[in-house]
């Protein structure tokens, strides 16, 4: 069936669809229903379905005679090592792993925090709390002690796994002090940490709290995988929203396994067996759904690859890996490209590789100006998808479906929706907008399978944050429109949030932070347009009367604070003093019109302004400090 037949239909006729869909994976139980709805009013999917997610990752594939094939590559440009491992190998690791947890007394429902880099353990654990019905909470290395404390104390979790250090092109980061530190903050006290020692940094254990990971493995016996419920939850995954206090995203089984196995053959085109990569982190999205769970779920091989897009050891990097593993799909976020375009901007690197084994290149995380995508196709000669989607709903929502027939791509575009996704342009009275006309971009509810039922312990914020605003749509965030042939275009988040480096962040968090700095009266903290990482943060910083500090050092003093209390990964490194800022009568700082006059674009001050003179005084400061000079053109 060609993509609008299918999406037709799964418009038209979601149970019949997906009940469909769901067949393509091994139950223990088929689903009694198909889509159900419980006492909040939370829709379900594959009610009454007994599975488990790791025994489709791996088991399964055993079982069909494919023990042998290399399910996982771990690629490491920063320690120069690789190594493969086939289906039963992988196995074989994950049981014990399991094993592992279940010597600690971890057992089904029980919240395990996973803090670790790009290695394979990160993957086996992952998998291993799947196998026993442990709910795993992955967080990325790059934040903080105290962002790790927040998610602990939300979490509530038995046990942390985490590793000595990461390694950060040449920097090593040492992860444990971090783990102690967040432990120290949170109030909840999490009983045992387990710590796996990487050889180029050996981390302090606490007697009575820590244990060594290869030691417990030494004298663990393998455990095998539970049945577990559709509705059963298999991880949380903490995002950033417009609050400081980041979303706890629920994702279930039965729906989440659906899910990876129809977007891995329908949106990505893999088949059993290619070789698929994200080249993201398994501590975001991306890695859940594209590094671990869809490519084993679909019986691929997944690469796991501890690097950055350039010097490790140069920009021809992802060309190597593209040729030495063979890959067919590959996905990133172009931040990533246009970080090897600028070392490399003629791509001769690749020059030096075949890379004729990729069918497909997607992108996506963040907007992919038509640059870099153009750059792209030039170089690779072949299909550059851009497609958009978000933590919450665990898989593509808007993308050109390679695998269900590609439609031609349209620079800027990022193409059409994704079966199950009844995507809208809304008004702020909740009406459609016309075609090329922007609205807030929403879909119809209940959503698909493998989106997030609720929040974690949260489902009044959950239908606060999404369901309320325009009552039976889910709300994206994201503003866009629909051109003549319904094709699709984001034009980026309407909420505090931003996105730096395909990194999702709170600009409300940082203002947090800046705002409890001594010398600040009042602050905005505005994402403006970077050409390398699309967006970065910059503070517009009022003082309190009578501060005796110098600009410089209240920058210097507000870049440590942002990067202790969020991590390195805010990349929060500019922030300007400023005599006041635009603001409403009723004291509304706005900033929007702040973001507007930083990128150089149009905007309508609200009549309700305090002072329009404040503008002129804005522009100059931009002026005068060189912000915006690197805007992301297309053109
Ligand atoms: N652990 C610890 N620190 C980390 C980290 C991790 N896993 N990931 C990033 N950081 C740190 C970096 O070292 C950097 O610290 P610094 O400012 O002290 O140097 C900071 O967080 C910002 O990192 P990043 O945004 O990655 O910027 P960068 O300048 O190091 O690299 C790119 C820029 C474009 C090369 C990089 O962002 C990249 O490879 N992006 C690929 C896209 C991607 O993976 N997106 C994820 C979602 S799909
Ligand atoms: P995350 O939840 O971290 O995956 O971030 C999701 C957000 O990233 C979306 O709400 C968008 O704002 C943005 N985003 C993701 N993909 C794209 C894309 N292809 N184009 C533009 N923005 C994107």
């Amino acid at each position: 069936m060609n993509y609008q037949e299918q999406y037709k239909n799964s418009i038209e006729n979601p149970r019949e669809f997906w009940e469909e869909q769901a067949k393509a994976i091994t139950w223990f139980e088929f689903p009694k229903e198909i889509q159900s709805t419980d006492e909040e009013g939370l829709i379900h999917w594959f009610k009454g379905g007994k599975m488990n997610t790791s025994y489709l990752a791996l088991d399964i594939h055993i079982q069909n005679g494919r023990g042998d094939q290399t399910s996982l590559i771990y690629d490491s440009p920063v320690t120069n090592q690789l190594k493969k491992y086939t289906y039963s190998e992988l196995l074989n690791e994950v049981e014990i792993v399991a094993g592992m947890l279940v010597g600690l007394g971890i057992t089904k429902g029980d919240r395990v925090i996973i803090y670790m880099p790009m290695i394979p353990e990160t993957a086996f654990a992952m998998l291993a709390c799947a196998r026993i019905g442990a709910i795993h909470s992955v967080v990325f290395g790059g934040f903080s002690a105290h962002e790790l404390a927040i998610r602990i104390d939300d979490a509530i979790p038995q046990l942390i796994l985490t590793a000595s250090a990461g390694i950060e092109i040449t920097k090593v980061i040492p992860y444990k002090p971090l783990v102690d530190e967040g432990i120290e903050e949170a109030t909840h006290k999490v009983n045992n940490v387990v710590v796996l020692q990487r050889a180029f940094l050996k981390a302090e254990m606490k007697e009575g709290r820590d244990i060594d990971w290869m030691e417990l493995r030494a004298r663990s016996k393998p455990a095998t995988y539970v049945e577990l419920d559709a509705t059963d939850p298999l991880y949380i995954l903490y995002t950033s929203g417009t609050t400081g206090k980041p979303k706890g995203v629920m994702r279930d089984n039965g729906g989440h396994a659906v899910s990876m196995k129809y977007s891995m053959e329908n949106v990505y085109g893999a088949k059993q067996a290619d070789v698929f990569w994200a080249a993201s982190d398994m501590g975001w999205v991306v890695g859940h759904s594209y590094i671990v769970y869809g490519p084993l779920i679909q019986g691929c091989t997944t690469i796991i690859f501890e690097g950055k897009p350039i010097k490790t050891p140069d920009a021809g990097t992802f060309w190597r890996v593209i040729e030495q593993h063979q890959v067919n799909v590959f996905m990133t976020a172009p931040t990533a490209f246009r970080a090897i375009k600028k070392e490399d901007p003629e791509g001769k690197l690749k020059a030096n590789y075949d890379t004729s084994s990729l069918k497909y290149q997607f992108v996506a995380g963040e907007r992919c100006d038509a640059n870099t995508l153009k750059w792209l196709e030039d170089l690779l000669q072949i299909p550059v998808i851009d497609h958009w989607w978000q933590t919450e709903s665990g898989s593509p929502m808007i993308a050109n479906m390679a695998g269900a027939g590609l439609i031609p791509v349209k620079p800027s575009s990022v193409g059409k929706a994704v079966c199950g996704f009844d995507i809208r342009m809304l008004n702020e009275d909740g009406h459609e907008v016309q075609t090329n006309e922007e609205g807030y971009v929403v879909a119809k509810y209940p959503l698909p399978p493998g989106c997030l039922p609720t929040l974690w312990k949260e489902t009044e914020k959950f239908k606060e944050s999404y369901l309320n605003k325009f009552p039976g749509y889910y709300f994206t965030g994201d503003g866009g429109f629909k051109d003549d042939d319904g094709y699709l275009y984001i034009t980026g988040r309407i909420d505090d949030v931003i996105n730096v480096a395909g990194h999702r962040l709170s600009t409300s968090e940082m203002e947090e932070v800046v705002n409890s700095h001594k010398a600040i009266a009042e602050c905005a903290v505005v994402g403006i347009a970077d050409e390398l990482k699309g967006q970065i943060p910059v503070g517009f910083v009022v003082l309190k009367q009578g501060v005796e500090l110098s600009e410089a050092d209240i920058e210097k003093e507000l870049i440590q604070m942002v990067t202790k209390a969020i991590g390195p990964v805010a990349s929060f490194k500019r922030a300007v003093v400023t005599a006041r800022l635009p603001k409403t009568r009723s004291g509304k700082i706005l900033r929007k019109i702040i973001r507007a006059i930083v990128d150089g674009t149009s905007f309508n001050p609200p009549s309700t302004i305090e002072d329009i003179t404040v503008l002129d005084e804005l522009k100059d400061l931009v002026k005068l400090k060189k912000l915006g000079m690197s805007s992301l053109k297309d053109n």
